[in-house]
């Protein structure tokens, strides 16, 4: 594992994300609800990519990702805003042996051009809404462009603007506010006292920001049957209906329309010649 402090400013998001990273695992990776929505990502993953790839990852957290590509033969270099995050990744990397190595690299998403010319990659991988914390992700889409060649393919896992589960979930607790959150497309979070900003891009949106270097191959919804993460207490007093959620999440998880209402939605885009 190699750390390059690439970046020094401070960054909104990043500082936010730096008072999560410590209780992250705890209150995502490690639960019922993160690791069965992980789990689902992880499926399509090894699909996309190959063993022997490069692949750039971004707002790769506290790392988790990118143990498991590295587990898979898929040697990783992986970004993010915010420093902490980066931290907690290096240290889980000390604890393993991977047969590859893994850079991790402090540098927000909207400055990942300051990777080029020198880095070329296999493909690009964001998972779990980094993107979500990105206003404009056109210029985002023109720099990883320049890391990939024709047919190449980037994975990228957001916040859906619709969720079905969330809607009727907090409408059946009277809570409108909170069922309709993210319809507007933008909203702000606070995490530990520091707010920022959070957009939920319709699907039509996105695939306009990629259109003019990448096409839209795949679609696959993610926490379609499985809910949100902070119904995790739910998931463990419920184990059995837990598991049955999961097993449905598999069937409902290509239906269309269906596929872009859950937590989030994983789409897969292939480089093409403009
Ligand atoms: C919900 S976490 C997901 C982390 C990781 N990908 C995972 O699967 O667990 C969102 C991550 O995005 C990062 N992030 C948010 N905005 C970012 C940006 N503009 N550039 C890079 N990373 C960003 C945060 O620091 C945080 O680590």
């Amino acid at each position: 594992m190699i750390s390059s402090p690439l970046s020094t400013t401070v960054h909104a998001a990043g500082a936010a994300f730096d008072r999560l990273a410590p209780i992250y695992d705890q209150k995502f990776t490690d639960t019922l609800i993160g690791r069965a929505q992980r789990n689902a990502v992880w499926k399509v993953l090894l699909k996309t990519f190959n063993h022997d790839d490069n692949i750039l990852e971004l707002n790769c957290g506290t790392g988790e990702d990118a143990l498991f590509l590295a587990q898979h033969g898929i040697s990783v270099m992986a970004c993010d805003a915010s420093q902490e995050m980066i931290t907690h990744a290096e240290q889980r990397f000390e604890a393993q042996t991977t047969p590859l190595p893994v850079v991790f690299c402090h540098l927000p998403t909207e400055r990942i051009n300051e990777l080029a010319p020198v880095r070329r990659f296999d493909g690009v991988f964001s998972n779990f809404s980094g993107l979500n914390c990105i206003e404009d992700l056109a210029p985002v889409a023109a720099s990883l462009s320049q890391f990939v060649k024709n047919g190449d393919r980037l994975l990228l896992c957001f916040s859906t603007r619709v969720c079905l589960t969330e809607i009727f979930y907090h409408l059946a607790l009277g809570q409108k506010r909170k069922a309709l959150r993210r319809l507007s497309g933008h909203t702000q979070a606070t995490i530990d006292g520091v707010t920022l900003d959070v957009h939920y891009p319709s699907l039509h949106q996105i695939r306009r920001s990629f259109g003019s270097h990448f096409r839209l191959c795949s679609t696959t919804g993610i926490g379609v049957a499985i809910p949100p993460s902070y119904l995790e207490p739910w998931a463990r007093n419920h184990p059995a209906a837990f598991r049955i959620l999961c097993r449905l999440e598999s069937l409902l998880a290509r239906v269309p329309l269906l596929r872009s209402t859950g937590d989030h939605v994983l789409l897969c885009f292939e480089k093409v010649s403009v």
